[in-house]
Formats: structure tokens, C-alpha cells, sequence
């Protein structure tokens, strides 16, 4: 046997081998991570989400752009929140005709041609300086539910005129009564007719990644952030003519079951309870007769867990059959993941860091782009996976 001969067997045995075919197969990314390097110069250009949140993050200081993206302690329940989604598997139905698309919902005999809604997120000058009205001017572009925040940076008025029609509105109810009754009358004095109680905040405390950008950021805080009593509130319009100079923070730890028959007598709003992550608790708040209710962990900010909202929505769904519609938020970014919690019986999906990647890289036009990129990923698997309606995405769809 010539030289030449026995390397070439000896090449033929080592390709055969698995060792080898492990050493040059793809490594284990998907195929679109390995484009991630790249800029791109207008909100159009944006392919997915994650192009979006990668444009954003150049244009926020180091501080805004920690406490966007992080979550409590170890943000573990930031990435729980993704890495849930993956425990659902879908089962593609062939043959169906899904040429006449109906993605429509009605939501307090408002109907809406998406569930996809626009969380409340606090603060929004920090992203854009056009903040909640940018949202608003997207929102009404595309026809979206858009839900203002306790904390929002521009006044309700002005965004809802921006909307062209009244927003559902957020409340923190804080320690303090007569405040939170002074932001009901605002919200309802705005024609606000859905108020969305957010109680999954008793604590402020653990968010260490967002303290990490403070610590990393250079600029002098108290430039922009005030230090008068009451400074991190009394500026924001909402609290315009409420005397908030007492106020430390919108959470408490003092609430107990009592807030909703208090919120009950003290607005004709329909209530619905954010926050909710177990069985026992979705039970309770329809024994309360809240209206509604939104599964969620405030997108991973509000407690170490471990635990996603859509690993929560099964047994949710089951303790509150049908009586209430169900929302759900946290980790939402592709259209897959809304036909998931739709199929396990949520009426709605709310994203709140999607469209504010959008507003901090483009303005209304990125937020407009977020929506747009849901919109059309979520269409794409109703029409892939069989699904004609939003009523037919159900259970059976879920291997
Ligand atoms: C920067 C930031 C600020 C937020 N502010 C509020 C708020 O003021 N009130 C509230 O109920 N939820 C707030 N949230 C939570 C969102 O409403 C929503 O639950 C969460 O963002 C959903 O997760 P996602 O960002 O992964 O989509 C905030 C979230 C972020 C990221």
C-alpha cells in the first residue's frame, strides 16, 4: 500500500467518524445569530425585535438602559420569562384555509384587529424625548391598545389626544389613599374606561443590574432627577395638584385583598388586576370580581422566581374559566410566542420592552416598526400553523 493511498483511506475513516462530523457540524445557535453583527440606519430596516433592542441600546445612557433591560437579583426571571416559551411546542395543522386572516379581539365590546397591546412603562423620556405620545401616534397608526403608566412622563391628555381616543391607564395604588384616589379621579376624568391595577411591586428592592448602570454611568443624576421631598413624583404630571412631597415610593407592602372592593367604590373604571402568577390568586381576584386580569412578573422585574408568566397561564387559565378575559405579558418578542399564549387560552398579549426598543432607536417610527414586526410574525404563524381566526388558536395546537 503506497503512501499516498493509505492517508487517503485514512481521510475516508475520519470523515466517517462521528467525532468528526461533530467537529464540522453548525454549532448549536440558530442560523440568524450569526448576522447579529451589523448596523442598520432606519426603523424599516429592522428584521426582527432583537434588531430593534440592538439599535436602542446605542442611544440610551448606561443607567436608563440597565433598568429597561433588567430584571431582580440575578435577572433570572428575565430569562425564565424566554426560555418558557420553549417548553410549549406547536403542532402545525396543513390544508386549512386561512386566506380570509380574522386576528381580531374584542376586549369590553371594543374591538381591537391584533391582541397585541402596549404595556404601561413608566417614564418614557428617559428612551425618547417624545416619550408616551410617540407611542401614542404609533398606537393609533396601527389601531393598538395603549395602556398610559402612573409614572408617565407626558400628560394623559396630551396622549390621548395623540391616540385620537381614551387609553386604558395604569395605577400604582400607593401607601398613601388619598393619593391614589386623586390619580382615579385623573384617570377618569381623562375617559380613561379600563384602569389596570399593577400589584405585583411590593418591593423596590433588588433590582442590582439597574443599580450596575447607575454605578456605570457618568452623568450626574440629580441634573435630571430631582431632589426635592417627593422629587421622583411630584414632577410627573399625573401628580400634578396632588401633594406627593411625602411620597417615597408608588409601591407598598401594606395591601392586602381589601384594595379592590375600596378601588370598586371609588371608580366606575372596569378593574383589572396586573400581576398575577398562580391559580390561587387568578381565583381570588375573580371572587373579588375584578374584570380582568394580566399574568405577569412586570417582564421578570418583580421577584426571583424562576418561575415564567407562560409556564403560570395553564393553571390560570384553569382557575378563572372563562368568567374574566385573561392578558399575559413578559418575554413576548416573536409572533410564536403570542399564538403559544393564545392557544393556552390568554384573550390578549402585552409587550412592553419591544416597543420601547423602537422608541429608543427610532422614535414613533421604531415604535410603529415593534408593532408592525408582531403584527406581521404573528399572522405569518397564524397562517403556518392552520389557525383562520383567533378562536380557532386553541389547545389542540400544542403538542
Ligand atoms: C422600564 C420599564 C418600566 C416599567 N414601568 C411599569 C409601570 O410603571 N407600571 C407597570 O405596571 N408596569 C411597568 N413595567 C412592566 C411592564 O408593564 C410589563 O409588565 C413588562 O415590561 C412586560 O415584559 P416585557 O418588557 O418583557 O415585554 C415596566 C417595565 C419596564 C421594562
Amino acid at each position: 500500500m503506497n503512501s499516498d493511498f493509505a492517508r487517503r483511506r485514512f481521510l475516508r475513516y475520519l470523515a466517517a467518524s462521528p467525532l468528526f462530523a461533530a467537529a464540522h457540524s453548525l454549532p448549536a445557535k440558530a442560523a440568524n445569530e450569526f448576522w447579529r453583527d451589523f448596523t442598520i440606519t432606519s426603523a424599516d430596516q429592522a428584521l426582527d425585535i432583537f434588531d430593534l433592542e440592538k439599535m436602542a441600546k446605542d442611544n440610551v445612557p448606561p443607567a436608563h438602559w440597565a433598568s429597561l433591560i433588567g430584571g431582580t437579583e440575578g435577572d433570572q426571571d428575565v430569562l425564565a420569562n424566554r426560555q418558557g416559551f420553549a417548553k410549549f411546542r406547536i403542532k402545525p395543522r396543513r390544508l386549512v384555509d386561512t386566506s380570509k386572516l380574522d386576528m381580531s379581539v374584542t376586549l369590553f365590546g371594543r374591538k381591537w384587529p391584533t391582541p397585541i397591546i402596549l404595556d404601561p412603562v413608566s417614564r418614557l423620556n428617559a428612551f425618547h424625548p417624545d416619550g408616551e405620545t410617540a407611542v401614542a401616534g404609533a398606537a393609533r397608526k396601527r389601531d393598538h391598545l395603549q395602556v398610559y403608566a402612573t409614572l408617565a412622563t407626558h400628560p394623559i391628555d396630551e396622549v390621548i389626544a395623540a391616540r385620537g381616543e381614551p387609553v386604558w391607564c395604569q395605577l400604582y395604588p400607593t401607601a398613601d389613599w388619598a393619593i391614589t384616589q386623586g390619580l382615579i379621579r385623573k384617570q377618569e376624568a381623562a375617559g380613561c374606561p379600563v384602569v389596570m391595577v399593577t400589584i405585583d411591586n411590593p418591593s423596590t428592592m433588588g433590582r442590582v443590574t439597574a443599580a450596575r448602570g447607575k454605578q456605570n454611568d457618568t452623568r450626574t443624576c440629580t441634573d435630571c432627577h430631582s431632589t426635592e421631598p417627593g422629587g421622583a413624583y411630584v414632577r410627573l404630571p399625573m401628580f400634578d395638584g396632588l401633594d406627593a412631597t411625602k411620597l417615597t415610593a408608588t409601591t407598598t407592602n401594606k395591601l392586602t385583598w381589601d384594595l379592590i372592593p375600596r378601588l370598586r367604590d371609588a371608580t366606575r373604571m372596569k378593574i383589572i388586576l396586573k400581576g398575577i402568577m398562580s391559580a390561587e390568586d387568578a381565583a381570588l381576584a375573580v371572587q373579588h370580581k375584578v374584570d380582568g386580569i394580566v399574568v405577569s412578573n412586570h417582564g421578570g422585574r418583580s421577584e426571583e422566581s424562576g418561575l415564567s408568566t407562560i409556564e403560570v397561564l395553564p393553571e390560570v387559565v384553569k382557575a378563572v374559566g372563562g368568567r374574566v378575559p385573561i392578558l399575559i405579558d413578559s418575554g413576548f418578542r416573536r409572533g410564536s410566542d403570542i399564538f403559544k399564549a393564545l392557544a393556552l387560552g390568554a384573550t390578549a398579549v402585552c409587550v412592553g420592552r419591544p416597543y420601547v426598543w423602537g422608541l429608543a432607536a427610532y422614535g414613533e417610527a421604531g415604535v410603529d416598526r415593534a408593532l408592525q414586526i408582531l403584527t406581521e410574525e404573528f399572522k405569518s404563524a397564524m397562517i403556518s400553523f392552520g389557525a383562520p381566526s383567533i378562536k380557532a388558536i386553541d389547545r389542540s395546537f400544542l403538542f
